[in-house]
């Protein structure tokens, strides 16, 4: 597991191009994971939601488009200059407006116990430099009842296997060199997604931090999944 300093300085190197490598990166596809994650977390209807490794806030913002101004979003993240590219963007767009974001560490939730209807996290577990304690910091934040709504890279279908693993490794770190000019954060993330669970190891590893229950859905021939997990009420 990576260091989190390590982590933090290295999305600080490219915070100001992130939008840009990961819309490009991903063809576009990114906005359609993050709109079924919003619809999975509308449909039940929390009335606070915390987004941990918020980044520059796009999941936060997806949140509030769909689940309106009445629910109340805090974004988390350990690093400023990501935060800040989210501050920038919440303060251009009205309707943005009260979504906060602060310094967050998951491997130390700043937040009391029981505290969060709901949790969402995208793209960002597979960075924890432990991630059993992280997955035990939201079980503890939750309420009873509470749900935990991870988007990220999984293990993608056998047969689109070969095609994935050419362009996540060859093509992946040089257009990412070219859009961020900072290859070496791209090699890390073509290593991290390889070594990244599948989807019925992740949801192992969610039920032994003690959630009662787990569903896993995979997008796009599974190279991501949406896990969705439930503390016992
Ligand atoms: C790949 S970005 C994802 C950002 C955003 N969720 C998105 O979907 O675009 C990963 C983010 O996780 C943050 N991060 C990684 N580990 C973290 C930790 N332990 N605590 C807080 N933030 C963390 C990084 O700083 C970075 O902003």
């Amino acid at each position: 597991m990576p260091e989190g300093t390590a982590v933090s300085r290295m999305f600080a190197g490219i915070a100001g191009r992130y939008d840009l490598a990961n819309h490009l990166l991903s063809g576009g596809i990114d906005f359609h994971w993050r709109n079924r994650l919003a619809a999975k977390v509308r449909a039940h209807a929390p009335n606070n939601l915390v987004d941990l490794a918020t980044g520059s806030g796009d999941v936060a913002f997806k949140l509030r488009e769909k689940l309106g101004p009445n629910v109340e979003i805090q974004g988390l993240d350990f690093c400023e200059p990501m935060l800040d590219q989210a501050r920038r963007k919440r303060d251009e767009v009205a309707s943005y407006e009260g979504i906060n974001f602060d310094f967050g560490d998951c491997m130390a939730l700043p937040l009391p116990e029981a505290s969060v209807d709901a949790v969402t996290i995208a793209f960002g577990v597979r960075n924890f430099e432990d991630r059993h304690q992280g997955l035990e910091q939201i079980l503890r934040v939750l309420r009873p009842g509470g749900r935990l709504f991870i988007l990220e890279f999984s293990q993608p279908d056998n047969w689109f296997r070969p095609f994935y693993y050419v362009y996540l490794k060859a093509i992946l770190p040089r257009l990412a060199a070219f859009t961020t000019g900072d290859k070496g954060a791209y090699d890390y993330l073509a290593g991290s997604i390889e070594e990244f669970p599948s989807k019925d190891t992740l949801t192992e590893q969610i039920l032994q931090a003690g959630f009662a229950s787990v569903e896993a859905t995979g997008l796009t021939a599974s190279i991501v999944a949406i896990h969705e997990a439930v503390k016992a009420p």
